[in-house]
């Protein structure tokens, strides 16, 4: 069924009552005052391998404006949900309809990088303001940059980068990647392949599969036969869990350490069990970070959903800190966009990640931690590096 906008009623998992009063007086004028409800659109997965990633970043941005009596910067915020099922092919079609059909102020989305560079190219010609909680394609932040995108989340190389690296410290000197065949997971062997080769280390093998298939066992028998000293893998959310069971149940773990961003723990850690035990990672978040805004954050998180936040719904809270900075400059004003833009690309704050602030390509500049999962639990090992800043190769806001 398809409602006045076009949005079919399955897609369109909420809206909340705004959009029922503007249906009750079609001819009112459209509401400007800066006490009216500001609509955000959030164009996530929740549906399909990435479900639980779409969640927790709507629970922390959810959580964030209700600690402040369901407001930002005065304006009562309105969420308008779009479940983008991580599917490349249906994004240009549904953010059509979150912009042109909905007439959301602010674009929120997504996880998966294929549906983010179709959303990104509408958003970037409607100039509505947009930041991405998620998806890492390194493009956005490079030569496809634009002054309305903002991205809170990392690139795709960001944790390959620093993976590669703490390799070769741990004497890895052989490795056999095996990823999803997109763009997430080819830029994450990208960063890894950069600063695992500078190290003098040797890719025998680069194998993948189509995402988001997770019929891993050709892949682990490959790997099996070829016999490197540790494998280097991108997958996330349901795939990544049943990569560890199936990497554990082949009995790889014997003989070869695995390796990853963080994603391949992240949320799935207490559901591994066993079979994540070994796995080491490099991410912008670790759970045992002692700062107050990570103790605070976990303890909030927990007590409103009943399980502690992921990188996930770090980067979920962190855009809503974005936008709140951002709103706050503009008194509550969206369509004062270059205070709004000025505001959010200048932001620092402490994040539960640690510091947090943008790069002049509008991406985070943050520290990478190593992690090990032990037991159900990432378990900090050490900084991986400090305040890594993606290339702006190709992008000029200037
Ligand atoms: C992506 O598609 O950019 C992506 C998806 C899931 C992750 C990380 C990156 O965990």
């Amino acid at each position: 069924m398809k409602s006045k906008s076009g949005v079919s009623r399955r897609r369109v998992l909420q809206i909340a009552g705004a959009s029922a009063a503007a249906a009750a007086f079609p001819f009112a004028r459209p509401a400007i005052a800066q006490g009216a409800p500001l609509k955000v659109g959030l164009l996530l997965p929740y549906s399909g391998t990435f479900a639980a990633l779409g969640d927790a970043i709507t629970n922390a941005m959810d959580l964030y404006v209700k600690q402040q009596d369901g407001k930002l910067a005065g304006r009562t915020i309105q969420w308008i949900k779009v479940d983008d099922e991580s599917a490349p092919p249906k994004a240009t079609e549904l953010t059509t309809k979150l912009i042109q059909g909905e007439k959301v102020d602010v674009l929120i989305g997504t996880v998966h990088s294929g549906v983010a560079m179709a959303m990104a190219k509408l958003a970037r010609e409607a100039e509505i303001p947009t930041l991405i909680p998620n998806a890492g394609a390194n493009v956005l932040t490079r030569a496809q940059c634009a002054k309305n995108i903002f991205r809170t989340s990392f690139g795709n190389s960001q944790p390959g980068v620093a993976a590669g690296a703490a390799m070769i410290k741990a004497g890895i000197k052989t490795a056999v990647t095996y990823s999803w065949k997109y763009a997430a997971g080819d830029e994450s062997v990208d960063g890894f392949r950069q600063s695992f080769t500078a190290g003098g280390g040797k890719i025998i093998k680069e194998l993948s599969i189509p995402f988001p298939n997770v019929e891993f066992q050709a892949g682990l028998a490959e790997i099996a036969s070829l016999k490197p000293e540790a494998v280097y893998s991108f997958f996330a959310g349901g795939g990544a869990l049943k990569y560890l069971k199936d990497f554990h149940a082949a009995g790889l773990n014997k003989s070869i350490q695995l390796w990853g961003p963080g994603f391949l723990t992240d949320g799935v850690e207490k559901a591994a069990g066993e079979a994540g035990n070994g796995v080491k990672t490099a991410l912008h978040y670790v759970e045992s970070l002692d700062n107050a805004e990570n103790k605070k954050f976990r303890t909030d998180y927990n007590a409103a959903f009943k399980r502690f936040p992921d990188v996930y719904a770090v980067q979920g809270w962190d855009t809503t800190m974005l936008l709140d900075i951002g709103l706050k400059a503009t008194g509550g004003d969206i369509a004062k966009k270059d205070d709004l833009y000025k505001a959010m690309r200048n932001a620092k704050f402490n994040s539960p990640r640690g510091p947090f602030r943008l790069s002049a390509s509008q991406n985070p500049i943050h520290n990478f931690y190593l992690r090990e999962l032990k037991n159900g639990e990432n378990v900090f090992l050490g900084v991986a590096a400090t305040d890594v800043s993606d290339p702006t190769t190709g992008c000029s806001l200037a």
